[in-house]
């Protein structure tokens, strides 16, 4: 086995961090693919807690390469901080950081119009994380985007912000009504940053072909989550990349027979944050209940998560879309104590049946979970690192999980640290199907 995508199932923070940490040791390259600094992926080890926003979360691992894809839009301010953060904890990023030319750059324009759009759509907002993250994908489809490339072109670089800035700030004092930006300023601004990156920028593509080649085994991690993707998400509530795993080729310049598994991570219970349908939602004692115990706030922006049951039809289509080769179910710890759990298993609108995840908004904002109960276990999860230590019951969750999704789960979860975790099977390493969790049961 060699290269794998990690993606996350769901609506984003199902613990693609501390999966990717993990399975990172297997690794000896790891690369973000697309979205930008509107992830937030958490790691904690003994040295303390990591929140990354843009740098792969294999960056802690020694010896590791990590890769910033051309699908990723990146900005610099973010992605400094991030890295003076770390130097500051001792850990000094060099070489091993390759950042694609291909790759998108946010401007302060950007975070402008993302913040000023929410505001102006009022009840209808995404609730972005205004990190500018649509508008600078909408400027790169619109093929007025600036890249990482032209960081190295100081003229190019002008030309493209001028040219830009005559639109933009005609539409941000006209249509928005806020102040504009001044293209000299952003230029000295961006030419500090250019001397800060230079060492790092390469040809994504090559330099993750050459690796390849050299017989290095790569570690794709998604940002966001398969409901969030642009194309096969809870559209129009969701982010503007790729997050499902045909991302992770278009955004690092990989070809799909490259890739050999893709791992789903999904919580053992649903969250999102932001606006759009979550049919198993809970907006009740039990709800608040999992948010609480499950410290549900946005890693990005601290906004508290909606929580809801683990919804069934949600995962059978992230397996679908993402060709999951297995899942790692992650927070099973938090659902310790839970009277009894649910699963939704088909959705109910005006009279209809749903077995299948709908396209359409409407359906998903106003339709009724059809839910499947099973008993919780009264023992503890948290921290537990074998399967066979499990509650009964737990087993049997993880069990009607697999079944229910048609998918193999290879690893759980039972706390945030890295050791609270039960590696049924190293999807990077093992070549070999586990055998059926049925049979691991004591
Ligand atoms: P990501 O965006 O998918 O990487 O996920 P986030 O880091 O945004 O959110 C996941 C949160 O859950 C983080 O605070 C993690 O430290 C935490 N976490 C991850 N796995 C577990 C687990 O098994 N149990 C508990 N209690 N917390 C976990
Ligand atoms: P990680 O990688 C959860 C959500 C926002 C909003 C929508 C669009 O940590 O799982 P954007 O700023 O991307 O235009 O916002 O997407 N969102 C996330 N939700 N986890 C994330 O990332 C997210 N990144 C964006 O809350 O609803
Ligand atoms: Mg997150």
């Amino acid at each position: 086995m060699g290269n794998l995508v990690v993606i996350g199932s769901q609506w984003g923070d199902e613990g693609k961090g501390k999966i990717v940490d993990i399975l990172a040791h297997e690794a000896d390259v790891i690369v973000r693919f697309q979205g930008g600094s509107n992830a937030g992926h958490t790691v904690v080890t003994k040295k303390g807690t990591f929140i990354f926003h843009l740098l792969p979360s294999g960056i802690l691992g020694r010896g590791k390469q990590c890769v910033l894809g051309n699908g990723v839009v990146i900005d610099p301010v973010a992605l400094i901080g991030e890295l003076d953060q770390l130097a500051s904890r001792g850990m000094k990023v060099g070489r091993n950081l390759a950042i694609s030319q291909r790759a998108h750059l946010i401007l302060p324009y950007h975070k402008a119009i993302d913040k000023a759009a929410e505001k102006a759509k009022g009840a209808r907002r995404i609730g972005t994380t205004g990190k500018g993250i649509g508008p600078a994908y909408v400027d790169k489809m619109a093929r007025v985007g600036i890249r990482v490339g032209d960081l190295l072109h100081p003229a190019v670089f002008r030309e493209k912000v001028e040219c830009n800035l005559v639109e933009i700030n005609n539409f941000l004092r006209h249509v928005y009504g806020t102040r504009g930006f001044n293209a000299a300023r952003i230029c000295e601004e961006y030419d500090q940053y250019a001397h800060r990156l230079r060492g790092h920028i390469v040809d994504d593509s090559l330099f993750i072909h050459k690796a390849m080649e050299n017989g290095s085994r790569v570690l794709f991690e998604g940002a966001q989550g398969t409901h969030l993707d642009v194309d096969l998400g809870t559209y129009p509530f969701v982010t503007s990349s790729n997050a499902t795993a045909g991302g992770a080729c278009t955004g690092s310049g990989v070809g799909p027979t490259k890739i050999d598994a893709v791992l789903g991570v999904t919580k053992a219970y649903t969250t999102r944050v932001g606006s759009g349908p979550f049919p198993t939602e809970l907006v009740d004692e039990v709800g608040s209940g999992l948010q609480e115990r499950g410290q549900e706030f946005g890693a990005t922006t601290g906004r508290e998560r909606r929580c809801g049951w683990l919804d069934a039809m949600v995962l059978r289509y992230a397996v679908r879309v993402n060709g999951c080769t297995s899942l790692a179910v992650t927070k099973l710890d938090v659902l310790d104590g839970a009277p009894e759990l649910k699963i939704a298993v088909g959705y109910r609108y005006e009279g209809k049946l749903y077995r299948d995840m709908p396209a359409d908004v409407d359906v998903l904002t106003n339709c009724e979970p059809v839910y499947e109960v099973l008993p919780c276990w009264s023992g503890t999860t948290s921290g537990t690192t074998s399967y066979k230590a499990l509650p009964v019951e737990a087993r049997r969750y993880l069990r009607r999980i697999e079944e229910l999704t048609s998918c193999p789960i290879d690893l759980v979860s039972t706390g945030s640290h890295r050791e609270h975790t039960i590696m049924l099977r190293n999807p990077m390493t093992s070549t070999r199907p586990r055998g059926k969790l049925s049979k691991m049961s004591a």
